[in-house]
């Protein structure tokens, strides 16, 4: 089955002012990568090729010349713009002729997924062919994301937008495998309150057509949002005290495209050459050496 992803880069990015003023938050940077190459690592551990990634117009050609059209990575990534953050939904609507019918893989840019069996959950729930299946993550604060109610059987029962009064502690997290009814559903969607097409309503079609899937990330699985100064900071402290004890990246792109098979080893190295001055580029030659195994 064919499955595309998008990639939401959209948005203004006002709680990061003034760091966003002239950069889109996106590009920021988490520790040693900018914060696209997370979300990007995701869909590639999914096993996805095919990428669209969604920029305001205006910040369109910095994308471009970070990634190109993906094919150093044995990518296709192609682009379109979200003028106005009119909501994540609108990313269906704005994919649609990209999408062509098929199912899709939505995940947010600015999202950051880690945890030791990931990519068989990604590659599972990639693997349906019918439905939405959704990630949900405990955590702290719930009214400040989508929330997903759960029956003593993990099946979801509600979904609510930013509720005040939370039903449960599992947040929806900002990755959402869809089936081809997805760019139906978003163009059916009012704009809420706020002005937006809601993902969580999108999302709540599916949990009311009986097409709902929702896979729980436990303990051993950390997800982390960058919005925020605060956040910001987090992730990249998360990603450097892993990476400084493993001695392995997160979401490293190179090194996924090469040990899924999607690059060989002379396309590492070439890679690498000019990356050598800071680390990264010792780091994907390092990888060579120790052989795809490790
Ligand atoms: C969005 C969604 C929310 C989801 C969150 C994940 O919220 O609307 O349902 O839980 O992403 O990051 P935002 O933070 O963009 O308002």
């Amino acid at each position: 089955m064919r499955r595309c992803g998008i990639v939401l880069a959209g948005g203004t990015g006002t709680r990061l002012h003034p760091l966003t003023v002239a950069v889109s938050k996106q590009l920021m940077p988490v520790f040693d990568k900018p914060m696209i190459y997370y979300p990007l690592s995701v869909l590639m551990l999914a096993g996805i090729r095919d990428m669209l990634v969604i920029t305001t117009p205006g910040e369109q050609p910095a994308f471009r010349r970070l990634l190109g059209d993906g094919s150093q990575w044995g990518l296709s990534i192609s682009y379109a713009s979200q003028p106005e953050p009119e909501g994540l939904a609108q990313a269906l609507l704005i994919g649609a002729d990209f999408l062509d019918g098929g199912a899709s893989a939505l995940i947010l840019g600015d999202n950051l997924f880690y945890g030791a069996n990931l990519p068989v959950l990604l590659k599972t729930a990639s693997a349906r062919p019918e439905g939405a299946t959704l990630f949900a993550c405990r955590v702290k604060n719930p009214s400040l994301y989508g929330v997903v109610s759960l029956d003593a059987s993990g099946r979801p029962t509600a979904i609510e937008e930013k509720p005040a009064r939370p039903k449960s502690p599992f947040a929806v997290t900002g990755l959402y495998f869809y089936d081809h009814r997805a760019v139906e559903f978003a163009a059916g969607l009012s704009p809420s309150p706020r002005g937006e097409l809601e993902i969580t309503d999108l999302n709540r079609e599916y949990l009311e057509a009986g097409a709902l899937t929702v896979d729980v990330l436990g303990r051993g699985h950390a997800w982390l949002d960058t919005g925020t100064h605060d956040s910001l900071l987090d992730a990249a402290m998360f990603v450097r005290i892993i990476e400084e004890r493993q001695g392995l990246k997160v979401c490293c792109p190179e090194e996924i495209a090469w040990r899924q098979g999607y690059i060989a080893d002379g396309d590492l190295e070439a890679l690498a050459a000019p990356l050598r001055h800071g680390g990264y580029g010792d780091y994907l030659l390092s990888l060579l050496s120790e052989g795809r195994g490790q």
